[in-house]
C-alpha cells in the first residue's frame, strides 16, 4: 500500500498568511471596516462598499471581502457584507478597543523582516526600533494604550483589592510609552503621583496623553538604565521592556527596578513571555512550542528589530531570585496579556496562590 502524500497545507498557511495580512491592512486603509459599520446591522454589498471607500470596481472590493468572510474577520447574507463582532470591537475606529494602528505596526518595520536572515547570521538586528523612536515607537505606544489601559486598570484593582497600593503611592513607569500603567495607577488613587521615563522622541507623546494629569505625572526623558529616579516608589512598572533587551541589559534594568522600589513596593512586569527551554521528561515540546505561538512571533518579532529576543519566565524569576525577590503573583487580565507582580521575598504573600510557571 502507497503512504498518503503529504500535504504542503501547512507551508501554504504560511504563504497565505502574509496575504491575508496584507488584505487587513488594504481594508483597514481604504476604509472598509468603518465603511461596514456606519452601514449598520443590514451590511453593505461589494458595489456598496466600492461607492463607500472610492474603489474602482465592485468586483475587486468583493474578492477582498470575500477573504476576509473566509478568515472571519466579515460575515456575509447572501451578497451583503456583514461585520463579525471581533472586527466591530477590534477594528471600528470608534471603538474603544480597536487595534487598527496596532495591526499596521505591531510587526515592526518591514525592512527588519526583508533582512531577517541577515539579522541571525550576523545576531544583530539591521533596524533597530530605537534608532529613531519618534518615526516607530511613538505611534507604536499610541496604537497599543486602549488595550495597555485595559490590562493596567484590571491590575491596579487587584492590587487596591490585595491592599497593595497605599493612599498615595509614587509609581516610577519605566518606558512609559502611553503611560497607560501610570495613567490606570493614578486613577485608582487620587492622590498619587508618577514619574514617567522614556526616550526622547516618545517623551513628548508621553506628556501629551498625561497633560490632563498636570503636575501629577513628571515625564523624564532618558535612558531608563540610567536616568535620575527617585529612590523610594510603591509601584514600579516595567511594560513590555525586558523583551527588547539583551538579557544583561534586562537583568540590569530589572534590577534597577528593585533598586528604587521601597520595602513594600510592588515591582510590575508585563511582557509575552518565551516558553521555558525544554527538559529532559517533557513529553510533547511540540504540543508546548505550538500553544506558544503568538509569544514565540512576538520574540521572533522583537529579534528582528531590537536587542532582544524575549524573555522567559525561569529568567525572571531567576534575576528576582539574585536581588531577594519574586514573582508573588501572575495575572491575566485580558487573553495573553501576562503580568508578573515581584515583592522582596520578606514581604507578606497575598492570599491568592502565586503562578511561577
Ligand atoms: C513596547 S513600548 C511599551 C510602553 C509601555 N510601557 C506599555 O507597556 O504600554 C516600549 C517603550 O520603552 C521605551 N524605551 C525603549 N528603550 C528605552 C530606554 N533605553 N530608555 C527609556 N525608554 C525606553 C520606548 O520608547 C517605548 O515607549
Amino acid at each position: 500500500m502507497s503512504e498518503a502524500p503529504v500535504s504542503p497545507a501547512v507551508v501554504w498557511e504560511v504563504i497565505n498568511g502574509y496575504t491575508a495580512y496584507q488584505g487587513l491592512v488594504a481594508a483597514l486603509e481604504l476604509g472598509l471596516v468603518d465603511a461596514l459599520a456606519a452601514c449598520g446591522p443590514d451590511g453593505a454589498t461589494a458595489a456598496e462598499l466600492a461607492g463607500s471607500v472610492g474603489a474602482a470596481d465592485a468586483d475587486h472590493v468583493a474578492v477582498l471581502a470575500d477573504l476576509l468572510v473566509s478568515i472571519g474577520l466579515l460575515d456575509a447574507d447572501g451578497r451583503r457584507y456583514l461585520l463579525t463582532p471581533a472586527a466591530a470591537r477590534f477594528l471600528v475606529s470608534s471603538s474603544p478597543a480597536q487595534m487598527r494602528d496596532l495591526v499596521r505596526l505591531s510587526p515592526g518595520p518591514q525592512q527588519a523582516w526583508q533582512q531577517l536572515a541577515e539579522t541571525l547570521r550576523s545576531g544583530r538586528p539591521s533596524t533597530r526600533v530605537t534608532v529613531d523612536p519618534a518615526a516607530y515607537l511613538a505611534p507604536l505606544v499610541e496604537a497599543t494604550a486602549p488595550t495597555q489601559r485595559a490590562v493596567a486598570t484590571a491590575t491596579a484593582v487587584f492590587l487596591d483589592a490585595a491592599g497593595r497600593l497605599p493612599a498615595a503611592p509614587l509609581v516610577i513607569d519605566l518606558g512609559a510609552g502611553s503611560a497607560a500603567w501610570s495613567i490606570a495607577l493614578l486613577a485608582a488613587r487620587p492622590e498619587a503621583r508618577a514619574v514617567a521615563v522614556d526616550l526622547p522622541g516618545v517623551a513628548q507623546t508621553t506628556r501629551r496623553l498625561t497633560a490632563d494629569l498636570g503636575a501629577r505625572v513628571d515625564v523624564v526623558e532618558g535612558d531608563y538604565l540610567t536616568v535620575g529616579l527617585p529612590d523610594r516608589a510603591d509601584v514600579v512598572v516595567l511594560g513590555h521592556l525586558l523583551r527588547a533587551e539583551p538579557p544583561a541589559r534586562a537583568r540590569e534594568l530589572l534590577h534597577r527596578a528593585f533598586a528604587v522600589a521601597g520595602p513594600d513596593a510592588v515591582v510590575v512586569v508585563t511582557d509575552y513571555p518565551r516558553p521555558a527551554p525544554p527538559t529532559d521528561d517533557e513529553t510533547d515540546r511540540a504540543a508546548t512550542l505550538a500553544a506558544a505561538r503568538h509569544e514565540l512571533t512576538l520574540a521572533l518579532t522583537m529579534l528582528a528589530s531590537t536587542d532582544g529576543a524575549g524573555v522567559t519566565v525561569g529568567q525572571l524569576s531567576a534575576w528576582a531570585a539574585e536581588a531577594g525577590w519574586h514573582v508573588s503573583d501572575r495575572l491575566e487580565p485580558l487573553p495573553r496579556q501576562h503580568v508578573f507582580l515581584l515583592r522582596p521575598d520578606g514581604a507578606a504573600r497575598s492570599d491568592r496562590p502565586a503562578r511561577t510557571d
